[in-house]
């Protein structure tokens, strides 16, 4: 008998969750014979791929490990003394083990559903607090994308809040000190919405300008000088210019916070607490404001409300003024940001604490103090009179190189520039690299002073001038002194991470959202040192295997999408979108066609497409859906053909966000074309598309993908993401550059992001997801995720309306459950969401696109039981709206109005209820073997808004409560 050695693990079937059997149960549920007959009933067959993708033949895990460690091991680490804003961190044990590396954390989605969400949600009120006291200002968001990024919300921000004698004034002056790849992101961002940027020596500034309406700081700034700024701030308020910071938030431990000087907005990276630098990304920026700013505060912020039991919640807070709802009045595009990298900073100064924190800078202060004073001592003049991290060396050119090769020799990497030499420090650095850096100088440069350098001592004196040192106290809230030993700080996290539901505990069908499977062999590389520890502006040599797995991924990515080429930078869909609007828009400019500014976008879009389209200058034209859902063909018509000459592009979402495959997509693209457009796929939905049909074979000239929805990224509880941009070769001269690193094409638009791939260190998921699967496993998975939701599809269909499917009956890989006929019983989407969260399940999307309906998508990755145990919720939960329609179930008080119902609710002396406990907590028996109880009841979502507190609540109110929650 003949054995096969070949292995037998196939990863997709790891990923794709139903068997065979259970997909031929599903088939005959839905009414179909094979698997092909109901894709075919599905896509468009004109639209369908005429040849496999190309693609490697697919790796099982324990190969692809191998492999990508061998890649990996091309990467070398050097000791980075380059700062700009990435340094090298200790990401304390206990953080990367419980949140980097915890599928309870990273398999969260944002906290929408906030009674299920309170652990993240107060995770992130701890990084808030943190930003906000750190900088001294009255309130921060829940992070941003990156500190360029943020810089450039900064920007828009204040241009958009001018004050009235200030209206036409459109001047923005950023100090040429700021982080290099800050003023380009500021560039980009500038340019389209009319923003005068000008760039230049603090010396040059011209505060009564009249057209002057803000100036950017860095602090310290980019050479590591600590400069004295609150003359200018009043001279600023005198003015009436708005004053914004660009800071490093550990320095703040020390330094005099800008918000004490009076700074308007301060921004920067949580990166150096306790996040990897991770070749550029994944990390936490943070954006912290003045009260007065509070409702122009681009991004989410996290605050603080009651449940209906009258307990302290966490929620969202003003999440109606979120760019969903804004569209195309929106002056941010935020959507995805970084989520898990601001549970993690915020939980390192929990771990750490206001003394730990202080004893950190210290020692980084210390270093460099140490390292300036043994260099001085060499004969170097070290120019920055005042210091935090980074001291700055005067050196001739001839002496730079021989540091440089003898630095390299010895595994080090400093930041080089004209005549000078800067070197930063951070906390994985100690006194041995003082003496390290000490050899290299002496030894390269042959000076005469060759003496030991002298490092016995253990304290010296400070270099910030004594006017910019911290006086105040920060941190003094509980929670920042209490959980500092492991085994507390343990328990917390833990305390925190099972007050939250994520796809450890069941399904979450949030359409839109592809919330599935994230698996553990395509995480187990991000925490990998080759990955983790590379600084993003490190010569490209030490950065080979990256620089491999980037080439392969972006190829695999342009053969998925039918494109030429591939940006990595983007790090969210959002940014994606403006990314690839703003090649277009280069595309146009580059053949004469300024005046192409108009963009057309389907009512049902997504709101980050007209976000997204205002900030790459364009004017928004909306086009109407047909009752099918589909776009209208005939207004689109007018439309096109009405701005025909000013015509720059059409954004659509395929398959639509009403999940239906449009069948006049070709003719859609070409009726754009001819109209001098270019069209713009939102690739959001591309998991229905991979290895069936692509955006290029439909005709569209740019797509973003979410790596963190087909590409399986996991969602971190909203964020991190990636949203790579794939071209047609028309416009790959136009892709994203970077000031430090080549990247993009020849006629590069200046840098979307901060690091020029974007959040690296996440896309060997993607890179993983892809080898795992090969060409097979990618269709098939696309064909499950469809079959997935026809199933539900054909389950719930005699219980609820669909709003919406193909031609021919059948839905994509998402569908619309209609709830609006509900209401004539009082019963709101709303309500139903919460029921939802008895029966252990997270709601599908909640009116989007439709309000009062329900978006659901499974994904392939869910297997047919747990479609069962589902679909037997939603059921169960349509009963209980036929008691409440049939007068058996009060009106007012029924199972769905008081959902959901707490553990201590349920287990109170008191019971007021007009049903049982036990139809409140364990509605079906499933429930019973497995329950999540919410830690919270229903919130008070207007309470929080009128009342709005987003840090930590004073100490005292703990005390009221007695517990730390
Ligand atoms: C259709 C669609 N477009 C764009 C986006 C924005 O992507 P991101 O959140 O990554 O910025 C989303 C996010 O949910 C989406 O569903």
């Amino acid at each position: 008998m003949k054995i096969s050695i070949a292995s037998s693990d196939k990863f997709q079937e790891r990923h794709i969750a139903p068997t065979n059997e259970e997909i031929q149960n599903m088939l005959s549920e839905i009414g179909v014979d094979t698997v092909e007959t109901l894709i075919d009933q599905t896509i468009p067959k004109k639209i369908r791929l005429k040849r496999p993708l190309q693609l490697p033949d697919a790796k099982s895990e324990a190969d692809f490990l191998r492999d990508l460690k061998k890649i990996a091991g091309k990467n070398k680490i050097y000791k980075s003394f380059i700062g700009l804003g990435y340094h090298d961190t200790i990401v304390p044990g206990v953080i990367q083990r419980n949140i980097l590396e915890n599928p309870g954390w990273y398999t969260a989605y944002t906290p929408y559903q906030a009674e299920i969400a309170q652990g993240r949600l107060e995770a992130l009120i701890n990084f808030q607090t943190v930003v906000s006291e750190l900088t001294a200002m009255d309130l921060a968001n829940a992070s941003l994308l990156d500190e360029g990024t943020a810089a450039g919300e900064a920007m828009s921000m204040l241009y958009a809040s001018r004050p009235r004698s200030k209206k036409a004034a459109n001047k923005f002056f950023v100090d040429e000190k700021v982080y290099k790849q800050t003023l380009e992101v500021l560039h980009t961002r500038a340019i389209p919405v009319g923003i005068d940027l000008v760039i230049a020596p603090l010396s040059t500034l011209d505060m009564a300008d009249p057209h002057l309406f803000g100036v950017m700081v860095q602090y310290p700034n980019a050479d590591g000088e600590v400069g004295d700024y609150e003359e200018l701030i009043v001279n600023a308020k005198d003015q009436e210019v708005f004053t914004a910071f660009a800071t490093d938030l550990l320095s703040l431990a020390l330094l005099k916070p800008p918000g004490e000087m009076g700074a308007d907005v301060v921004v920067g990276t949580s990166q150096r607490f306790g996040v990897p630098m991770g070749f550029g990304g994944p990390h936490a920026a943070f954006f912290a404001t003045r009260e007065s700013f509070k409702r122009q505060i681009p991004g989410r912020i996290i605050g603080i409300s009651v449940d209906q039991d009258g307990k302290k919640a966490y929620r969202m807070a003003l999440q109606t003024r979120e760019q969903h709802i804004k569209r195309e009045k929106a002056t941010s595009n935020i959507c995805t940001a970084q989520v898990l990298l601001a549970v993690m900073a915020g939980m390192y100064a929990v771990y750490h604490g206001p003394e730990g924190l202080k004893r950190i800078a210290s020692k980084v202060h210390g270093l460099a103090v140490l390292a300036a004073r043994e260099l001085e001592k060499l004969g170097f003049k070290q120019i920055n009179k005042g210091f935090f991290d980074t001291i700055k060396i005067e050196i001739d050119e001839v002496q730079k190189e021989k540091v440089r090769a003898f630095a390299l020799s010895k595994k080090m990497n400093f930041r080089y520039e004209e005549n000078h030499i800067l070197l930063t420090f951070d906390e994985a650095k100690n006194k041995e690299d003082v003496k390290a850096i000490y050899e290299v100088f002496s030894k390269s440069t042959h000076t005469l002073k060759m003496t030991e350098p002298s490092l016995a001592d253990m304290s010296v004196e400070t270099r910030i001038p004594a006017g910019l040192l911290r006086k105040s106290d920060f941190l003094q809230h509980e929670v920042f002194r209490h959980f500092h030993s492991e085994h507390e700080m343990l328990r917390y996290l833990k305390r925190l991470e099972n007050k939250d539901l994520s796809l450890v505990h069941s399904m979450i069908s949030l359409g839109s959202c592809t919330m599935k499977l994230n698996a553990t062999t395509e995480m187990i590389p991000v925490t990998w040192p080759e990955f983790s520890q590379l600084h993003p502006y490190a010569p490209q040599d030490q950065a080979a295997g990256y620089y491999e797995m980037f080439q392969e991924l972006r190829n695999w990515l342009s053969e998925i999408t039918g494109f030429a080429d591939t940006s990595l930078q983007p790090n969210s869909g959002a940014q994606g979108e403006y990314s690839g609007l703003m090649v277009i828009r280069a595309y146009h400019h580059d053949r004469g066609d300024q005046h192409r500014n108009i963009v057309l976008i389907p009512s049902s879009a997504h709101g980050t497409n007209p976000a997204s389209a205002v900030m790459a200058g364009m004017k928004v034209v909306i086009v109407p859906c047909d009752d099918k859902g589909n776009i209208d063909f005939g207004a689109l018509k007018d439309k096109a053909e009405a701005h025909k000459d000013h015509l720059a592009a059409l954004m659509v979402t395929y398959p639509s966000t009403h999940g239906v495959f449009e069948e006049a997509i070709q003719d859609i693209c070409q009726l754009i074309h001819d109209c001098g457009g270019q069209v713009y796929m939102d690739g959001a939905n591309m998991n229905a598309q991979v290895g069936l049909t692509s955006p290029g074979m439909i005709g569209a000239d740019v797509c973003h993908l979410n790596l963190h929805k087909t590409f399986c990224i996991p969602h971190g509880g909203g964020g991190p993401g990636m949203g790579p941009i794939c071209v047609a070769e028309h416009l790959v001269p136009f892709l994203p550059g970077n000031p430090f690193v080549k990247t993009g094409g020849k006629s590069a638009i200046p840098a979307i992001s901060a690091a020029p791939f974007g959040s690296a260190s996440i896309l060997p998921i993607s890179y993983g997801y892809i080898a795992m699967m090969g060409e097979e496993g990618l269709s098939n998975a696309t064909k499950t995720a469809i079959l997935n939701t026809n199933y539900i599809k054909a389950k719930l269909e005699p219980h609820y309306p669909i709003l919406y499917t193909g031609s021919r009956g059948r839905a994509a890989h998402e569908m619309i459950l209609d709830c609006r006929g509900f209401k004539e019983v009082k019963i709101e989407v709303e309500d139903i969401a919460k029921r939802l969260m008895d029966y252990g399940f997270h709601a599908p999307t909640v009116s989007f696109p439709v309000a009062g309906t329900l978006m659901i998508e499974p994904t392939e990755s869910e297997s047919k039981t747990e479609l069962d145990r589902f679909c037997a919720a939603m059921i169960a939960i349509r009963e209980e709206i036929r008691e409440i329609e049939e007068g058996k179930a009060d009106k007012g008080s029924n199972v769905l109005k008081n959902a959901p119902h707490t553990a201590s609710k349920v287990v109170a002396d008191k019971w007021e209820f007009p049903y049982s406990r036990e139809k409140a907590a364990y509605p079906l028996p499933f429930v019973k073997e497995n329950k999540f109880w919410p830690s919270v009841s229903r919130i008070d979502a207007a309470y929080g808004d009128r009342n709005l507190v987003c840090s930590c609540i004073p100490t005292e109110a703990y005390e009221e409560e007695k517990v730390i929650m």
